[in-house]
């Protein structure tokens, strides 16, 4: 695909991983709308994008509604015209045991509530469903030359504490080979499916986190650091110039070996 002058969609634009697609992608040539719930987030993006240089348009949106998405998508046909790239970055952890023993007594004394796993479900796995759907959409009834990138992670061994986020990023990681299993059926062939699941990534998140445990993490991480957001929108934006690369899941980890334990 040629960058220069293409449209992408990209949700959780507003920080992190999001934030530097777009700036990346912006810097390319590529015609950028983004879409959070953090407005302000938005339109600090934007402007900064702007000043350099750059194309961009954005909107409020909850990726886990369905008629928020698809304005989003419209707002990229009204504004520039296509879409041709989605990135379905907006993501959250609520991060906690499945159950919580009391070290004295050995008995349960705190447990992952059902709300807590549910809204994680809902966001990563639901709204980029709704995103990768809506997108696919409207590539398909246009025409648009086409690449979907659902945002997986370490998603084979998983991570302790997270039963809620790990469930969705390994289901995530299966989803190009179903999608382009079903465009294979269909005779689609303008629209790839390149899944993206990064390591340790250094976002607002991650750096925020209890530094002896990031200090832990980073002893199972070959190349001793954090990953930075825009070494994530470099692999982004070559994928989405090599054809070749179709219906996988890219992992980008630092050559992670093993995963830290949760304290
Ligand atoms: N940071 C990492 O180490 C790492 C590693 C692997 C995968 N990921 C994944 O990458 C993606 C981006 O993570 P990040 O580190 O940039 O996080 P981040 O918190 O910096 O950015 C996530 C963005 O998503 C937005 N968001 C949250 N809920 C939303 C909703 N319902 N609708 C719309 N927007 C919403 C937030 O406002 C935020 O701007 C996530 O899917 C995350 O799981 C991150």
């Amino acid at each position: 695909m040629e960058l220069k002058n293409a449209v992408a969609v990209i949700t959780g634009g507003a920080s992190g991983i999001g934030e530097a697609v777009a700036k990346s992608l912006a810097a390319r040539g590529v015609r950028v709308v983004i879409g959070d719930m953090d407005v302000k987030g938005l339109e600090r993006v934007a402007g900064e994008i702007t000043a350099a240089g750059g194309q961009v348009a954005w909107t409020r949106c909850n990726v886990t509604s369905d008629d928020e998405v698809a304005t989003l998508m419209d707002l990229a046909i009204e504004k520039f015209g296509q879409l041709n790239i989605c990135v379905a970055s907006a993501g959250i952890i609520k991060d906690g045991l499945m159950i919580s023993t009391d070290k004295e007594t050995g008995k349960v004394r705190k447990a992952m509530t059902t709300e807590q796993f549910k809204a994680v479900v809902d966001v990563n796995l639901v709204g980029s469903f709704i995103t990768i759907r809506e997108a696919a959409i409207r590539m398909v009834n246009n025409g648009y030359q086409g690449l979907l990138v659902p945002i997986s992670s370490v998603n084979k061994a998983g991570q302790t504490g997270q039963l809620n986020y790990s469930s969705t990023k390994a289901a995530i990681a299966l989803w190009p080979k179903i999608i382009i299993g079903e465009f294979q059926m269909r005779g689609i062939k303008n629209i790839r499916c390149v899944a993206i699941a990064p390591g340790y990534v250094g976002t607002p998140m991650v750096r925020g986190m209890n530094q002896e445990a990031l200090a832990g993490i980073l002893q199972g991480v070959h190349i001793g650091r954090l990953i930075e957001p825009e070494e994530i929108a470099d692999l982004i934006a070559y994928a989405a110039q090599n054809e070749a690369i179709d219906a996988t899941c890219l992992e980008i980890t630092g050559g992670l070996i093993a995963n830290g334990l949760a304290k």
